[in-house]
């Protein structure tokens, strides 16, 4: 296991190689930050945004938390969007859920957890509004990626409902929202297919 002077020393390391690659890197990131994306994801330190898709610092505006949540009454989330949207302009915002994910297992099974279970209730209210899907799903383990799935899809809904993406769509700006899955399993990422927001955008 790494030790925290490991990873000032990686940090180090780190640093000096992206200077060596391209001498003005670090310099042009303090001018500006103009990322085309804003990440939605899980928390777990399986899935790290930036390394999944291969982005380098300053391409990817990422919001992470348990279980890639949007919700409105989540300040965190909505000023995040807002500022992305208003401020960066970014044109895709991806919300990436992940198969394996703890949260959505915790959302599934009856045990309750304490003060994580006001979060989970985002969850659990996905769980109730596909309950006749999810109950055909005799298999713990298909429910379970299938709850992976449609909660990233609810969550693609809840950023459609957020005032400042109705404001970019009213105004005719290119912004897509996406939703997408990763697979612990072989690193891979799917589209889901449920994606909201102009179609034309690349
Ligand atoms: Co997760």
């Amino acid at each position: 296991m790494s030790t925290l002077a490991d990873l000032l020393e990686n940090n180090r390391q780190w640093a000096e190689r992206q200077t060596r690659r391209d001498p003005g890197f670090f310099e042009r990131l303090c001018d500006i930050q103009r990322p085309d994306y804003l990440w939605i994801g899980c928390s777990d330190s399986r899935v790290p945004a930036n390394q999944i898709v291969d982005l380098e610092p300053g391409e990817l505006f990422v919001h992470r938390n348990v279980a890639n949540v949007v919700s409105l009454n989540d300040v965190n989330c909505v000023a995040t969007v807002q500022y992305a949207v208003e401020v960066l302009s970014v044109r895709h915002i991806i919300v990436c859920g992940h198969y394996g994910c703890g949260g959505v297992q915790a959302a599934l099974s009856g045990t309750f957890h304490g003060a994580i279970d006001l979060w989970l209730e985002h969850l659990r209210r996905v769980r109730s509004a596909n309950g006749e899907e999810l109950e055909r799903l005799s298999d713990p383990i298909a429910r379970w990626r299938r709850l992976c799935e449609l909660n990233v899809a609810a969550q693609v809904e809840s950023v459609a409902q957020i005032p400042a993406v109705r404001k970019r769509w009213l105004e005719g700006a290119p912004l897509a929202v996406h939703g997408w899955i990763y697979d612990l399993s072989d690193g891979l990422l799917r589209d889901l297919g449920v994606g909201a927001g102009a179609p034309e955008t690349s």
